[in-house]
């Protein structure tokens, strides 16, 4: 979406959780006229020589970061609560450094529903508490607070968001990239299409007794291109106004429940999804939905993609790779 909005793009990425494949299925999305315009080059955010490389390759500089660099799984971040505050919050310091030190001041961050823990109420909007539960969610809160800090010394020059996304799932709607997490999945969305295209033979549901409409968890999934949407209706916003720090949730207003998204995916591959109900996932909470309206009024963004689309989409990609890039 960036290539097609005409932007000038370098990826940084360390690849630890992704593959260069997916940027060469971009390039060709976009086609020979647009192509050129994406550069890649694999580095570590925590290393300030990877990032003063990236900050001179581009010749006429970069003006804006989408900072996506980050680790995102939370059972792994009670394992290992230390790789995540390095990665995500040192890693976080030292590309601000690198901004700081390069003079570009427009930064959007990647932050999480996740702040809001366990919901007093929903749906949530962005005054909620910030009342994590597991590192997770605390490196997201800590990162939030260090731009907060950021912007604060220095009003007059950052233009920052804070988009929190509920719970991205889907595909482009081309089949040709998606998500293929390493191991064993441990979000719903990717366990239910592999469960559909035969890699994996149940989905354990966790927990049938929450206070909703058919006992399983409730959650805002947000399909992946109204995601990217956002982000670029957010890089405008930064772009065109005065500068300042600006907090959205970026979820759909609408929730959806385990039982629903097994469904929709039945509806879509057309194949049987097993699941057997056990019982619940510590640390999850019954019902997480977003109040989206911030961001409507700011940006005039909202969701234009629905359950339907999501499977649709997301079947794609997982009938077409059924092992991911490789
Ligand atoms: C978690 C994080 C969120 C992060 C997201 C993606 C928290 C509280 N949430 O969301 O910040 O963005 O992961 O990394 O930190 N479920 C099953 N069976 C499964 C897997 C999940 O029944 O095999 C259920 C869960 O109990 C939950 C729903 O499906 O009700 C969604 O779970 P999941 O996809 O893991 O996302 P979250 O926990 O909401």
């Amino acid at each position: 979406m960036l290539l097609e909005a005409g932007h000038e793009l370098l990826v940084f990425d360390d690849f630890s959780n992704s593959s260069p494949i997916a940027l060469d299925r971009v390039r060709e999305l976009a086609g020979p006229a647009a192509a050129p315009r994406l550069q890649q080059m694999q580095g570590d955010i925590r290393n300030p020589k990877d990032l003063e490389q990236a900050f001179t390759k581009a010749p006429s500089g970069i003006d804006a970061v989408i900072h996506f660099a980050g680790l995102k799984a939370v059972g792994e971040s009670v394992q290992h609560p230390m790789h995540y505050w390095d990665v995500n919050v040192n890693g976080s310091r030292c590309l601000l450094e690198a901004m700081q030190t390069h003079g570009c001041h427009t930064l959007v961050f990647s932050s999480s529903a996740s702040l809001y823990g366990y919901p007093e109420a929903v749906p949530i909007p962005e005054t909620a508490p910030i009342a994590p539960i597991n590192p997770y969610g605390h490196t997201k809160a800590a990162v939030e607070q260090m731009l907060s800090d950021l912007h604060a010394s220095s009003p007059d020059s950052w233009r920052i968001d804070c988009l929190r996304y509920f719970n991205p799932v889907g595909a482009h709607p081309s089949g040709r990239i998606g998500e293929n997490p390493l191991g064993i999945p441990n979000n719903l969305y990717p366990f239910v299409s592999q469960v559909a295209v035969g890699r994996k033979s149940q989905l354990q549901v966790f927990g049938g007794d929450w206070p909703t409409s058919d006992g399983t968890g409730v959650r805002d999934y947000i399909h992946v291109m109204d995601l990217a949407d956002g982000h670029l209706a957010a890089l405008d916003c930064l772009l065109a106004e005065e500068p300042q720090l600006l907090t959205l949730n970026l979820g759909s207003g609408q929730g959806q429940s385990v039982l629903e998204m097994v469904q929709a995916m039945e509806a879509a591959s057309g194949c049987s999804i097993p699941y057997a109900i056990t019982d619940r996932r510590p640390g999850d909470a019954a019902i997480s939905v977003a109040d989206p309206s911030k961001a409507a009024q700011r940006l005039g963004w909202r969701t234009q993609r629905g359950l339907k689309e999501i499977c649709r989409d997301g079947w794609a990609w997982q009938q077409q790779n059924p092992d991911g890039y490789t």
